[in-house]
C-alpha cells in the first residue's frame, strides 16, 4: 500500500478499544489503515512505537491565548470597582493593537501568545486547540472581533486551532444577524458566556436573548457558572476584615456560589430546550446538578480540569503571596470530596471533557500575578485583584494519562474519551479525536512504560511563556515521545520539531452530541 508514513507496532487507544501490536498508515496527513504488519513501499517514513501506547493527539477546547482582556491586564479579577472596568466599557478599545500577530512588547506581554501557547501544547500531546475570541463590552458587531484573532492567529501556530466567541455585549443585531455569519462564514459553532466578572457578565434575560438564537442555530452555549452577587459581597465583607491573603479567593467563591449558577443555567437551558456546557466546574455541588439534569435526559453537558483533579485549596496558602499562582475561578476547593465528586464524574460520564483552562498571567509581572500586591501595603495583597488563571496547556494530557491511567484511576479508554474523542465531538471538529480511517493523522506515540524513568516535573522543562507551573513537583511516569499533527512529527523526544504556521484554522460542524428535544415546559414555543 502507498503510505507517507506507518507507525508500526504500537498499542492503540480509541474511546472504545485497545489494539496490541497495531500499525497506523498515513497518507497526505489522513490514517488511511489501522492494523497488523502492514505492509510498507520504499521511501515511506517509519516510526517503530516499540509496543508503547499510541492515542489520538489531545483536542482542549479551553485555552486563551493573546485574549485581549489580558492583554488589557487582565479583566479575569474581580476588581470591579477599579478603572480597568470604566476602561473596558466607557473607552475604545483598539483590538487593533494586537492584531497582525504582533505582540507589541514580548518581554511585557503577561499571558501566551499563539505562538508560545501553541508550542507548549504540541509538547503535551495537544493537536488541536479552541481558544477565545473575546468581545468586549462595548463591541457592538463581533465579526471585527473574530477577524482580529484570525489576525492573531495566523501563521502563528504549531497546532491546528478554531475560536469560540465570548459574548459579553448579546445585541439583537449580534444574535439575530451576525450568529448566522458566525457559523456559515467563519464555521465557529460554540460561544462563550459569562454569569460572573463584572466587564463580562451577563444577566439572565440576556442569557435567554442568546440561547434562543443558539438553538435555532445548532450553536452550543458554554457557561462560566458563578453567582455575581455572592462574590461580590463576600469580597466586600472579606475585605472589611483584612481577610485578603490569597487563598480567601476560595473563602469568597465556597461551592455553593458554582451550585447555584450552575442549577440556575441549567434551568435556563430547560426553558429554552438548548444544549449547554458547563465550563470548568470544580465542586461536587455543581457536578451533582449536572449529573441530575443529564438523568432527566436535558441535553447538558460537563467539562472539567487538571486544576480540579490533582490539586487543593492549600495549593493558595502558600507564602505571603506564592499562593497567587493557584488562584482561578471558580477555585480549587478546600475540600477532598469536592476531588473526589470531580473523579467520579469523569469515571461516570458527567464531565464529557477535560479541557486546560489555560489562561495563564506571569507571576512575576506587574500586570500578572503581582497586580494583586498593588493595592495597599499588605504583604500578602489582595485576591479581588489578582489575575484569575493558571496554565496547563500542556500539562493536561501527560496528567491525565500518567495521575489516571496510570494510577488505574481511569482507563485507557476513558482517557481518550475525555481528552480528544469527546471534546472533537461536541464542537464538530469531524477529523479530529479518533484513530480510524478517514481522521487527521494526530497522534500521540507515548514511551514503553518499562524504559520510562519517571521526573519531576519543574517550569523549566515546559515551552510556555509563562514564569510558573502549577503542577511543579508533580511526579510524571509517562510524557509523549512524538507528538505527530497530520502525518507530520512536531514534537520528538523533548524537542519540539515543528514549525511556527504549520497549525491550520478549522472550521467546525455543529456538535455531533445530542441537542434539542423539542420538550417545552409551558405552551410557549420558539
Ligand atoms: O480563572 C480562570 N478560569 N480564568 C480564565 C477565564 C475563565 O473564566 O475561563
Ligand atoms: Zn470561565
Ligand atoms: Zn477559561
Amino acid at each position: 500500500m502507498d503510505f507517507d508514513l506507518v507507525v508500526r507496532n504500537g498499542t492503540v487507544v480509541t474511546a472504545s478499544d485497545i489494539w496490541e501490536s497495531c500499525d497506523i498508515g498515513v497518507k497526505d496527513g489522513t490514517i488511511v489503515a489501522v492494523g497488523p504488519r502492514l505492509p510498507v513501499a520504499p521511501g515511506a517514513q517509519e516510526i517503530d512505537a516499540e509496543g508503547a501506547f499510541i492515542t489520538p493527539g489531545g483536542v482542549d477546547c479551553h485555552v486563551h491565548l493573546s485574549q485581549a482582556n489580558h492583554f488589557l491586564h487582565s479583566l479575569f479579577s474581580d476588581s470591579y470597582h477599579e478603572q480597568i472596568y470604566e476602561a473596558t466599557v466607557g473607552v475604545d478599545i483598539d483590538h487593533s493593537v494586537i492584531t497582525n500577530g504582533v505582540v507589541p512588547d514580548r518581554e511585557n506581554y503577561v499571558s501566551d501568545t499563539y505562538d508560545t501557547g501553541t508550542r507548549s501544547a504540541v509538547a503535551g500531546g495537544t493537536t488541536t486547540v479552541v481558544t477565545f475570541a473575546s468581545q468586549m463590552k462595548k463591541d457592538e458587531s463581533i465579526i471585527p472581533v473574530i477577524e482580529d484573532y484570525h489576525k492573531l492567529a495566523k501563521g502563528q501556530s504549531y497546532c491546528d486551532y478554531s475560536f469560540h466567541v465570548i459574548i459579553t455585549n448579546p445585541t439583537p443585531q449580534i444574535v439575530e444577524n451576525e450568529f448566522p455569519r458566525m457559523v456559515d462564514e467563519y464555521g465557529i459553532t460554540s460561544v462563550k458566556l459569562f454569569m460572573t466578572y463584572k466587564p463580562m457578565k451577563l444577566q439572565d434575560y440576556q442569557i435567554l436573548d442568546l440561547m434562543y438564537s443558539a438553538r435555532k442555530l445548532g450553536i452550543t452555549t458554554m457557561v462560566h457558572a458563578e453567582n455575581a452577587d455572592i462574590i461580590d459581597w463576600m469580597t466586600q465583607h472579606l475585605e472589611e476584615k483584612l481577610m485578603t491573603h490569597p487563598h480567601h479567593h476560595g473563602t469568597s467563591r465556597p461551592p455553593i456560589v458554582e451550585a447555584e449558577a450552575t442549577n440556575r443555567v441549567i434551568c435556563l437551558a430547560e426553558l429554552m430546550d438548548t444544549p449547554i456546557l458547563l465550563v470548568h466546574i470544580s465542586g461536587g455541588h455543581a457536578t451533582k446538578h449536572i449529573r441530575d439534569a443529564q438523568t432527566r435526559l436535558l441535553p447538558i453537558y460537563g467539562e472539567t480540569c487538571p486544576q480540579y483533579m490533582f490539586l487543593l485549596a492549600d495549593s493558595m496558602r502558600k507564602g505571603d503571596f506564592e499562593g497567587a499562582k493557584c488562584v482561578c475561578s471558580p477555585p480549587i476547593r478546600e475540600d477532598k470530596s469536592d476531588q473526589d465528586a470531580i473523579w467520579a464524574g469523569v469515571k461516570n460520564g458527567t464531565f464529557t471533557i477535560v479541557s486546560s483552562d489555560h489562561a495563564p498571567s506571569k507571576y512575576n509581572h506587574p500586570n500578572g500575578k503581582q497586580r494583586g500586591l498593588q493595592h495597599g501595603n499588605l504583604p500578602y495583597g489582595k485576591f479581588h485583584s489578582i489575575p484569575n488563571g493558571l496554565p496547563g496547556v500542556e500539562t493536561r494530557v501527560p496528567l491525565l494519562f500518567a495521575g489516571g491511567v496510570l494510577s488505574g484511576r481511569i482507563s485507557p479508554q476513558k482517557f481518550v474519551e475525555v481528552t480528544s474523542t469527546n471534546p472533537a465531538k461536541l464542537y464538530g471538529l469531524k477529523k479530529k479525536g479518533s484513530i480510524a480511517p478517514g481522521f487527521d493523522a494526530d497522534l500521540v506515540i507515548w514511551y514503553p512504560q518499562a524504559n520510562f524513568q519517571p521526573f519531576n516535573l519543574t517550569n523549566e522543562m515546559l515551552h510556555h511563556a509563562i514564569d510558573y507551573t502549577p503542577f511543579e513537583g508533580i511526579e510524571f511516569k509517562n510524557w509523549p515521545r512524538y507528538t505527530i499533527i497530520r502525518g507530520k512529527v512536531v514534537f520528538s523526544h523533548g524537542e519540539v520539531v515543528g514549525e511556527m504556521g504549520y497549525g491550520q484554522y478549522i472550521r467546525r460542524e455543529k456538535s455531533l452530541l445530542p441537542g434539542p428535544r423539542d420538550v417545552w415546559l409551558s405552551e410557549w414555543r420558539p
